[in-house]
């Protein structure tokens, strides 16, 4: 049976958020966009509801100032810059809510995009957010997916979500989020800290895409042969 969550977006007006959005109440959730200007949800949740007049199924959409956003949703999306990510995480009320963030750390310069070190390299964007938010469940996951894609017309992308968390129940409500973005369950891909390493590989994904003009992803193979899969 597919469960069906109530999810606010933390910079919901953004592409990767937006797109996020889009995707989740296409798939039934009911789905708050969040922004520090409650016009502005309410106006990307207006777009969102535009495109999925004709869905069936589609969950609500809606939109709010950030922290109104948070108040009754089950799941905290962080789509947000990483500057300006921990004023923003501090502020919101999060106890008790699985966190999901999507947030990358990186920096551009003229060799392109690149990972920046966060705390000498013992941190990354998630691991903040739960230190900042300590009665939350924090997940990393859709950190590489494009949102150009998320935003596109195709009924699923063609990757994988990698999920990463210390916490089994909260990686699972991430692995379920997946499901509306490319058709299946997201991967379990480890503890928080690996988050360090899944937010600075976007830098990879955003420097091939440059070589050859497209929007590439991540697809992780071999998990077939699993014991137990395909029952
Ligand atoms: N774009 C992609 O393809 C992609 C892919 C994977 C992951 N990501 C990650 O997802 C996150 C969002 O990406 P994006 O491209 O959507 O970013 P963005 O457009 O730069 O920002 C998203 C939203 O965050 C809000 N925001 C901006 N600065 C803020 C601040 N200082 N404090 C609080 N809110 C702020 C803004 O909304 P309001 O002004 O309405 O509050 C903005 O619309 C980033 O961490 C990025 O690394 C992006």
């Amino acid at each position: 049976m597919t469960t069906t969550y109530r999810i606010a977006v933390m910079g919901g007006t953004g592409p990767q958020g937006k797109g996020l959005a889009y995707r989740f109440a296409r798939h039934g959730h009911t789905v708050v966009v969040g922004s520090r200007a409650a016009d502005r949800a309410s106006a990307v949740a207006e777009e969102i509801r535009g495109r999925l007049s004709a869905v069936a199924g589609a969950g609500e959409v809606s939109g709010d100032e950030n922290v109104a956003a948070c108040a009754d949703a089950d799941v905290v999306v962080l789509a947000v810059p990483w500057d300006g990510h921990d004023e923003l995480v501090a502020s919101l009320p999060l106890t008790g809510k699985t966190v999901v963030s999507c947030v990358n750390p990186l920096a551009f310069d003229k060799r392109g995009a690149h990972g920046r070190v966060v705390d000498g390299g013992e941190g990354s964007a998630a691991e903040h957010a739960q230190a900042l938010a300590p009665d939350a469940t924090v997940v990393g996951a859709f950190h590489n997916v494009s949102a150009v894609l998320l935003w596109g017309d195709d009924d699923y992308l063609d990757e994988d979500v990698l999920c990463v968390g210390d916490s089994e129940d909260g990686k699972a409500v991430a692995m379920e989020l997946a499901r509306a973005v490319v058709g299946r369950e997201g991967i379990s891909a480890g503890k928080l800290r690996l988050a360090r390493q899944l937010e600075p590989l976007t830098a990879v994904l955003i420097s091939i895409n440059r070589r050859y003009k497209v929007n590439s992803g991540i697809r992780i193979t071999g998990l077939d042969r699993a014991p137990g899969a395909g029952q």
